[in-house]
This record gives structure tokens, C-alpha cells and sequence, in this order.
């Protein structure tokens, strides 16, 4: 049986807990960060908000949003490794009161209908095997009229931009990868063609239309870094 994105994802990221955010910065060409300040940047928060982030990682996002705005965050990821590493990662920048990680899966979320007043997920579009439901189970967890923002990488439109993220993607990638680790190599390989794949099924206007018929309104999109990245926002309707 072919194997689904959600176990495929489990295997990639089981090992890179304790070395993720040093490398995700730098194979994103070290865009990752402003990426994630303008993802937060969209959540409409304060300090009495609860935010779940999906996909969370180690939270890496999550810390961002805290600094940002005050509010709580409640983190879920289906990797008990990278969860280790995001309670580390806590505990260290001393927010072990305002966020929580919980194990859980994107497509069964382990929380009541409506509890959330907003919600962010990067990086957690590619890895759903079936998108559309992913984004009704996520659109359920938010109370009507909060927001929810979506990060995933995009293929640049323009054909120099193209060009250059095509070398990057199939020389850059699988060699800086090796470089670093068995486990980045595997990431390294995996990334072009799971990010190809994702733009080709799921072009951008689809997936902002697909975003409406999940139960969110006022979506709005912002292509990032020439179109290397691209951010999704919109209100539970
Ligand atoms: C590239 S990491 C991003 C982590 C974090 N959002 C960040 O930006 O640093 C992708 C994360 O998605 C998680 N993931 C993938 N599919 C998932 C699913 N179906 N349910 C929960 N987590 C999932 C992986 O375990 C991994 O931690």
C-alpha cells in the first residue's frame, strides 16, 4: 500500500527534533523567520486569546505569536520527537505558562468544537492526504469570526525566480543536506518534489477557494520571497 503523507511525515521529522530550527533557517535561504513574523503578524490577538497552532513543531511559531501579542498558544503535532525538543525550547525561553503541547493529529484534532480564538499552521498544508477535510477539522476549532493563517512554501511564478529556486531545490537542497545529516539529506531529496506536487495539485487560487468552502470568509493571500513562500488568511465564518 503507498504510503500516506501523514506516515511519511512522521518519518521525516522523527529525527530532526534538536536540530530543526538551526536548519530549517538556513535551506529556506534564511527567509523562515520573516516568513513566520508575517504569518503571526496576521492573527488579530491579545493577551486573554487562546491560539491553537497545528503543526507545531517545536514551537518555534508559537514562541513567535507569544512575543508578538501576549496570548496563549496551545501546540499540536503528530512527532512526539519534535514535541521533546519544542518543550526544551519552552521551558528555555521560560513560556511553560501561556504554551502547552499536546500530541495529536491535524486531521482529528483533539479539542472541542469552536474552543480557539485563532489558529495558525505552517508548513502543514503539503502533508494532508486529503486537504479539504484537513481544513473543515480546522476551521471546527475555531469560535466564528476569529482568524486562521496557513504558511507553506510555493514555487516561484516568474521565470528567473524559477530558474534559480529549480537549482536550489534539486542541487542546493539535496547537497547542504547530506552535509548535515542522513535525516536533512532525506529532507533535502523530499522537499522540490513534495513542494512541485503541492503547487501543481493545489495552485494558489484553489487553495484560497478551497479555504472558503472549508468554512473561512474574507480569505486573503500573500505570495512571499518572489513566491517562494505563501501565506492564507481568513475569519471563521
Ligand atoms: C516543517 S515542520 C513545521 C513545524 C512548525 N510549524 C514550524 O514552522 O517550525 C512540519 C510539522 O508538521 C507536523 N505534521 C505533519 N503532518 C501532520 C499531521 N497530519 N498532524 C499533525 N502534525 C503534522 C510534523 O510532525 C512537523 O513537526
Amino acid at each position: 500500500m503507498a504510503e500516506t503523507r501523514t506516515g511519511l511525515a512522521r518519518g521525516l521529522f522523527a529525527p530532526l527534533g534538536p536540530t530543526y530550527d538551526r536548519y530549517a533557517n538556513v535551506l529556506s535561504f534564511g527567509q523562515d523567520p520573516r516568513w513566520r513574523r508575517f504569518l503571526v503578524s496576521r492573527l488579530p490577538v491579545g493577551p486573554e486569546d487562546t491560539v491553537v497552532d497545528v503543526a507545531a513543531g517545536t514551537a518555534a511559531v508559537a514562541l513567535e505569536l507569544v512575543r508578538q501579542t501576549g496570548c496563549s498558544v496551545v501546540g499540536v503535532d503528530q512527532s512526539r520527537e519534535m514535541l521533546e525538543e519544542g518543550r526544551r525550547r519552552i521551558a528555555l525561553a521560560a513560556e511553560t505558562e501561556r504554551v502547552r503541547l499536546v500530541e495529536g493529529s491535524a486531521e482529528e484534532l483533539p479539542f472541542e468544537d469552536a474552543c480557539f480564538d485563532g489558529l495558525m499552521a505552517a508548513y502543514l498544508l503539503r502533508y494532508l492526504d486529503d486537504l479539504a477535510a484537513g481544513l473543515r477539522e480546522l476551521a471546527r476549532v475555531v469560535r466564528p469570526g476569529a482568524t486562521a493563517a496557513l504558511l507553506d512554501f510555493g514555487v516561484p511564478p516568474g521565470v528567473v525566480q524559477r530558474t534559480a529556486w529549480d537549482l536550489w531545490v534539486d542541487l542546493g537542497l539535496p547537497v547542504l543536506g547530506r552535509a548535515i545529516s542522513p535525516g536533512w539529506h532525506e529532507v533535502g531529496r523530499f522537499l522540490g518534489r513534495s513542494i512541485r506536487e503541492f503547487d501543481r495539485s493545489w495552485p494558489v487560487p484553489r487553495l484560497a477557494a478551497t479555504m472558503r468552502e472549508s468554512g473561512f470568509a474574507d480569505v486573503e493571500v500573500r505570495r512571499l520571497s518572489l513566491g517562494g513562500c505563501t501565506v492564507l488568511w481568513g475569519r471563521r465564518a
